[in-house]
């Protein structure tokens, strides 16, 4: 089959997951009709003007693939255009921590009755959703296909899937069959499964590997009081193939729009079925110290920190995006001028988001203008560009060369070689 002879995709919702979703589809050679109520970011993709969201090779793919790419407001035409019909739409946490699923909601209501389209859920749903909503519109067809990507390497991990997850209930078969049949030029393994099944798999997979950061941030604590460095800890316990070596980097904690999220929805699910799940309220609270006890760290060296001048490298929760939800600048930044600090930034793409979060924070633009005059440097983010930065001279614009590295990324030889007095996580 030629490539452009593919069946065509709908996706609603235009995203981050949406446009990397549509993009991916349509670079394997699907037609993909994408629909936002947001008439602004709809006029912007179809004008071709800067995407919305700093994602790297996004952008290429869509320009690559504008000819397959049709960006549209209206419900109908993704319609006409689609059997299958990719959720993509937010799921943000609620005050009391379960998932807003009204975004969703207003999803299916706007579906037609009967079997002709399947909705196939990407967006983020909490156990159960899929059976919800099939109790009230009994013959929609429904498939759960979680996503996996990570932001900042979104477009390979969508391109090269680890796994791929297809749950679907008995009557929902053929969009079952279909899913599976477009990503399956992708390779990965497929995980045919019911939809709460699926379900809990997303859940269940972004708590494990939360998990997993909290344990290795605890095991770090400890590795200070008793002389250790946690990056050999982590090494070492890594080559055990039952453990593995992802997601064991220590640091000043996880942030973003998933983890937090899903962790706190996960919680709040086996709440709401009568379980109280004691393993994650840990996972999140170790999360939440973590990122105050680098305070502790500057007070060590600098006693009160009334007046200090603090410079924060980085403020996204992770490089290669400009994302600041739940970033742990955001506490770290309101804790520190909570102590007396002023705190001035530097981010190497996060800078407008930034500015609107942070309003109190000076954003500069520079490394170097950041860190002139401060007394102190926390590495919040890991920019490949801060290893490349000129420490020596770094050193001397600063009052006093103290640097916490937030996520273990620099060389402490080298830096205590530039003359700075060097705080990691966990390194003895
Ligand atoms: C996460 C999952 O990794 C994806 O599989 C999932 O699809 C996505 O959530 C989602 O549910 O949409 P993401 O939030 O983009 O992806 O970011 P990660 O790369 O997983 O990092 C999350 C946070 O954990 C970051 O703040 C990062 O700095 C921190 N982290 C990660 C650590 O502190 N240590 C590590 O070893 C790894």
């Amino acid at each position: 089959m030629e490539a452009s002879e593919k069946p065509p995709i709908g996706v609603i919702g235009v995203g981050w997951v949406g446009l990397v979703t549509g993009a991916c589809f349509a670079e394997v050679g699907h037609p993909v009709v994408a629909v936002d109520i947001d008439a602004g970011k709809i006029e912007a993709l179809r004008s071709g003007a800067p995407l919305p969201i700093h994602e790297p090779g996004l952008p290429e793919l869509v320009e690559r693939n504008r000819e397959r790419l049709t960006f549209t407001t209206e419900m109908d035409e993704v319609l006409a255009a689609s059997r299958l019909l990719f959720c993509c739409v937010d799921t943000p946490p609620t005050y009391s921590g379960d998932a807003d699923l009204s975004r969703v909601d207003a999803v299916v209501a706007a579906l037609p009755d009967g079997a002709e389209h399947a909705l196939v859920m990407k967006s983020t749903v909490p156990a159960g959703t899929g059976a919800t909503i099939r109790r009230s519109h009994p013959d929609l067809v429904y498939v759960s296909c979680p996503e996996f990507l990570k932001e900042g390497s979104a477009v390979s991990d969508f391109l090269e899937p680890d796994r791929v997850v297809v749950g679907a209930d008995p009557g929902s078969e053929w969009a079952a069959d279909a899913v599976a049949a477009a990503y399956e030029p992708l390779g990965g393994e497929l995980v045919r499964t019911d939809v709460a099944s699926a379900e809990m798999i997303k859940l269940a997979s972004n708590a494990f590997l939360a998990t997993k950061i909290s344990f290795i941030n605890e095991i770090a604590n400890v590795c200070e009081g008793v002389g250790a460095d946690v990056n050999e800890v982590a090494r070492g316990m890594g080559l055990d193939g039952r453990i593995g070596p992802h997601f064991l980097q220590a640091g000043i904690g996880y942030g973003g729009s998933c983890f937090p999220k899903d962790v706190s929805a996960l919680k709040m699910l086996a709440g709401n079925t009568g379980y109280h799940f004691q393993l994650l309220n840990s996972v999140i609270e170790v999360n939440e110290l973590q990122k105050r006890r680098v305070i502790s760290k500057l007070t060590k060296h600098l006693g009160s920190l009334v007046g200090k001048r603090v410079a924060l490298l980085g403020l996204a929760f992770k490089p290669n995006t400009d994302d600041m939800r739940e970033a742990s600048s955001l506490v770290l930044s309101a804790r520190l001028q909570g102590e007396g600090a002023t705190v001035v930034a530097y981010d190497p793409v996060a800078e407008g988001p930034a500015g609107a979060m942070l309003p109190s924070v000076e954003l500069s633009v520079s490394a170097a203008g950041a860190l002139t005059g401060a007394d102190a440097a926390i590495l919040v983010t890991e920019w490949p560009e801060f290893a490349e930065l000129d420490w020596e001279e770094l050193a001397g614009l600063m009052s006093n060369p103290l640097i916490v590295d937030g996520r273990n990324f620099l060389d402490p030889e080298r830096l205590r070689g530039a003359g700075f007095s060097y705080e990691g996580i966990g390194r003895g």
